[in-house]
């Protein structure tokens, strides 16, 4: 499978690169995170804020189970997205995806460029299905990912309590990774990739 890091341009012009995550991250991934408004990380599902929690996502990356991305501009991280799969048992063609993106390179494509990147990785670990989970009232994430062709397949109520303690629905949204992949394609005007530049 493809490695190397991708320059991408995003819409407004400015250049990224998307690249898996490195042992060294740790620090860089920590203040992308504690960089990050309330409102766009009350409902990831760990607190990104805590040292141990971001050094325990660098300690895996040599767990075959978790594929983790960057994406970084003049040295520091904006953006953030991973496929986790279970390697055993009766969901082993499934993986979820998981995309972060700093507030200022928002609407620009870098969400789509990250979820892109994953699709094809997933394509390439031969998974049949994608699942994207969103709390209710993320409009902007359902949005994104309803763009990138997943549905809405089932709710959990009351499933998530935010960080003031108060409950959502957790929405699974689902979409089978061939039926994504022609949707990248038509949304690949968005944004251009560039690597070797
Ligand atoms: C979801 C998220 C990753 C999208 O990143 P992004 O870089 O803004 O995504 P894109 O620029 O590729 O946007 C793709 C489409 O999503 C939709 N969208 C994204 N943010 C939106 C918002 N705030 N309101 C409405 N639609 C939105 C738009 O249709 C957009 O296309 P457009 O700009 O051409 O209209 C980003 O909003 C984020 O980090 N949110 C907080 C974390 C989160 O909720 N993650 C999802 C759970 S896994």
């Amino acid at each position: 499978m493809d490695e190397s890091p991708e320059l991408v341009s995003l819409r407004n012009g400015t250049k990224v690169t998307i690249r898996p995550m490195v042992a060294g991250d740790g620090p860089a991934l920590l203040s992308f995170f504690r960089g990050l408004p309330e409102e766009d990380r009350q409902f990831l599902r760990d607190d990104v804020t805590r040292p141990e929690v971001v050094e325990r996502f660098v300690a895996k990356l040599d767990d075959d189970s978790v594929i983790p991305l960057v994406a970084e501009h003049e040295g520091r991280l904006v953006g953030d997205g991973t496929l986790h799969r279970t390697r055993h048992g009766w969901a082993v063609h499934v993986a979820a995806l998981r995309v972060v993106v700093d507030r200022e390179f928002q609407r620009s494509g870098l969400g789509t460029a990250l979820a892109h990147q994953l699709v094809r990785r997933a394509v390439g670990l031969g998974l049949d299905k994608l699942v994207a989970e969103v709390v209710d009232n993320q409009i902007g994430a359902r949005r994104a990912f309803e763009k990138l062709g997943f549905h809405q397949e089932a709710t959990l109520k009351g499933h998530v309590k935010d960080i003031h303690g108060a409950k959502h629905d957790l929405v699974i949204m689902a979409n089978d990774v061939s039926h994504i992949w022609e949707r990248m394609e038509a949304l690949v005007a968005d944004y251009s990739p560039t690597a070797g530049d």
